[in-house]
């Protein structure tokens, strides 16, 4: 029996089943069938034996190789390389910007809808990174405007700044992972090289890591979010400026585990005083 003739319920059935396994993006047109049966090897021909009088074959010389240039494997350290090269001649962030969304140099963008970069003010007090853009970033092309957002702007609220104001808030990842699945390290480290850029470039008086993806490819640590939240760290960025760092939980995990909210606020906290004593913000 083929899709088209199932009834309408267990059409809806089998598509909330591959929503709830991570498929909800629809990569070609039509679905490949991969139990299909194979089409049978082509028959080998009988071999030639050539008359015994035949003059010996000449040698023929090897057929010149194929015009079109070999695809850089998608996980090669020179894609690292390559982003941060670009990243480096970008000298204001509209440049970053174009450089990010004409690089080709990621998988994600393959199966990603649009190219998320930032929200908010470009040279605000606060730059907050997060993780990756989800379902709902990737359909409008900016970060943090789901569920999750929705809490990070309450939660900022809370001490009187907002992202029309006083936030520039982007991601780790410039492209939606498919179902949201962890990006591998290759392609955090492709995007990284851009994002660290992004922060020299934004200036930042205080960065803002939400959870744990961002803050262990800030800062370059293997330690869990666990332990770094909550504690001022110092970022060294590659121009030699150094930026007051806060890791916090992100927004999706207190969603998740709302208990946590109450060391989240303690972070905030933290970061209000922080940009009182900068002279960033009259106390709230
Ligand atoms: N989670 C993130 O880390 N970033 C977004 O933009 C949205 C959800």
């Amino acid at each position: 029996m083929d899709a088209a003739s199932l009834p309408h319920e267990d059409l809806a059935a089998l598509l909330k089943w591959y929503v709830d396994h991570g498929l909800d993006e629809t990569i070609g047109e039509e679905a490949i069938d991969r139990f299909a049966a194979l089409p049978p090897p082509a028959a080998t021909p009988p071999p030639i034996t050539p008359p015994r009088t035949a003059a010996p074959t000449p040698i023929r010389a090897p057929a010149p190789p194929p015009a079109v240039r070999a695809p850089v494997p998608l996980e090669s350290p020179q894609l690292v390389e390559d982003a941060r090269e670009l990243a480096l001649r970008c000298t204001t962030i509209a440049e970053l910007e174009e450089a990010v969304r004409a690089f080709e140099g990621c998988a994600l963008k393959r199966t990603a809808k649009t190219t998320v970069f930032a929200d908010g003010v470009s040279g605000a007090p606060v730059m907050i990174v997060g993780e990756a853009p989800g379902a709902d970033e990737d359909r409008v092309g900016k970060p943090f405007v789901g569920v999750s957002g929705q809490l990070l702007d309450r939660m900022f609220d809370a001490i009187g700044m907002s992202r029309q104001r006083d936030l520039y808030i982007t991601n780790i990842l410039f492209w939606r992972p498919p179902g949201n699945r962890t990006p591998t390290q290759a392609e955090q480290a492709i995007c990284l090289a851009f994002t660290r850029r992004h922060v020299e470039l934004a200036k930042p008086k205080v960065l803002v890591l939400a959870g744990g993806t961002a803050a262990k490819a800030m800062l370059d640590t293997t330690e869990g979010i666990m332990r770094l939240r909550g504690k001022w760290t110092t970022l060294r960025l590659d121009d030699g400026t150094e930026v007051p760092t806060m890791p916090t939980f992100h927004p999706a995990y207190l969603l998740r585990t709302p208990a946590s909210k109450r060391q989240s606020w303690l972070d905030l906290l933290a970061i209000d005083k922080k940009l009182e004593e900068l002279g960033v913000k009259a106390s709230s």
